[in-house]
């Protein structure tokens, strides 16, 4: 059996505190206990210590939380980013779809995915559900490297019979594809396996239904979307929806509104859309960077709050501009306050962690550095840059996190530690 200690300031936000005020938990000198990857004892420092005599305890000096949780990402899209000039779907015929053709090449895969997952880490994310492409192999490339890195990561084949010629499938391809890889590849390592319909448009009502059957026979999958991102994607969708009482309907009525659905975006939700997506169970992955990139507009925090929505948060890249949470988390706060919402900085960080962890249905394994959990976390360094050292030195605890999210990005993470150990050191690196 291994054992690790480890001491230092350690905080988590196990609860969003929009509905828990007492969700912050935070030892300014804090011990982790972890046996075998997993969290076997958290608290202070002088307690614990003395519980566990001749202990070696490794010191961290920082800033210890969570490893991140992106709820929304695309891998095929990392060389895709800052592409200029369009909106969602000029953006996605222009750069997004050609550059997803190339992941018809297995060897190209394979390299993208050990680059994203190396990105990835280097952020402090440790879990992430992400987007591959329409190929049955982009998962098995993304799940390889994820395994071999012991990562949490869900995914799932993208199904888009409506896609671009080079870049479509069929109701029937979508079918076995999905389900070989759900035969394949559930119970390995930590991954999960996620039905991924790319979004209302790219798929015929016959493939939708496809994806509500798997979700239907397979109830440990998730079901991961896009919904009501943009203006001209929603018009579009109430033109050929023409049933429908609006764009979250038309996933409904093919199955694929329940607990274990995630959606990217929901710009554009009317109060229905919000009450039945709580009532649901279903979550959004809030994505800010990717909405002022495609100029699709600002999340609407206090309306899904008020309806007690589940969220997250994603960094959506290739639209999304930054691989950081602690970036996404500040761009969070100004598209929150563009509606007069005044995004604490404890909630991004839950939003970034344990919300992200209840939308991909692992908030009992990771997210929150409590005892039972597995040991990823991050290790932030408030004095990263010059001005981040200048603006945190005698700073309270918010003052701190929220200049973290303001000024930092990767430069603030130290190191990332996979079930207790460390897979990226930042000054090693
Ligand atoms: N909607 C459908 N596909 C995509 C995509 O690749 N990125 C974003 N941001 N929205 C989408
Ligand atoms: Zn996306």
């Amino acid at each position: 059996m291994s054992v690790r200690a480890f001491r230092g300031a350690i905080l988590s936000v196990p609860h969003d505190p929009a509905q828990a005020p007492e969700a912050v938990r935070h030892e300014p000198d804090g011990m982790l206990l972890v046996e075998d990857g997993v969290i076997v004892a958290r608290g202070a420092y002088d307690e614990l210590a003395e519980r566990h005599p001749g202990i070696a305890v490794e010191t961290l000096p920082g800033l210890i939380v969570p490893g991140f949780i992106d709820a929304h990402v695309h891998y095929p899209q990392m060389d895709r980013i800052a592409a200029h000039g369009e909106q969602l779907l000029d953006w996605l015929d222009r750069h997004i779809f050609p550059a997803e053709m190339a992941f018809a090449d297995r060897a190209h895969a394979d390299r993208v995915a050990a680059l994203f997952l190396t990105e990835l880490l280097r952020n402090g994310t440790t879990s992430a559900l992400v987007f591959p492409t329409v190929h049955n192999h982009s998962v098995d490339a993304l799940f390889e490297a994820a395994l071999a890195r012991d990562m949490r990561i869900a995914s799932g084949k993208v199904l888009m019979d409506l896609g671009p010629q080079g870049l479509r499938d069929t109701v029937e391809s979508a079918r076995d594809g999905s389900e070989a890889l759900i035969r394949k590849w559930r119970g390995r390592g930590r991954l999960s396996y996620a039905v991924t319909p790319r979004f209302a448009l790219t798929s015929s009502d016959a493939q939708l239904q496809v994806a509500g059957d798997l979700i239907a026979a397979h109830p440990d999958v998730l079901m991961h979307t896009h919904l009501a991102e943009n203006e001209r994607e929603c018009a579009e969708v109430a033109a050929r929806f023409t049933d429908a009482i609006d764009y979250l309907d038309v996933y409904d009525r093919f199955g694929l509104v329940g607990a274990r659905s995630i959606f990217a975006h929901g710009i554009h939700l009317s109060d229905r859309a919000c009450a039945r997506m709580a009532e649901s169970g279903a979550g959004i992955a809030v994505c800010p960077t990717s909405n002022l990139f495609l100029g699709s507009g600002f999340f609407d925090f206090a309306r899904t709050t008020a309806h007690g929505v589940k969220l997250g948060l994603g960094t959506d890249i290739g639209a999304g501009t930054s691989f950081s949470m602690l970036h996404t988390a500040g761009v969070a706060y100004q598209a929150a306050l563009m509606r007069g919402h005044r995004l604490d900085p404890f909630r991004a960080l839950y939003l970034a962690t344990a919300g992200s962890a209840a939308l991909l249905h692992i908030g009992d394994r990771a997210g929150a550095l409590e005892v039972g959990q597995e040991a990823d976390f991050v290790l932030l360094d408030p004095a990263a840059t010059p001005l981040l050292a200048r603006r945190t030195a005698g700073a309270t605890l918010a003052e701190t996190l929220f200049a973290l999210q303001i000024l930092g990005d990767d430069r603030a993470v130290a190191r990332t530690y996979i079930k207790g150990q460390c897979a990226w050191n930042r000054d090693a690196a």
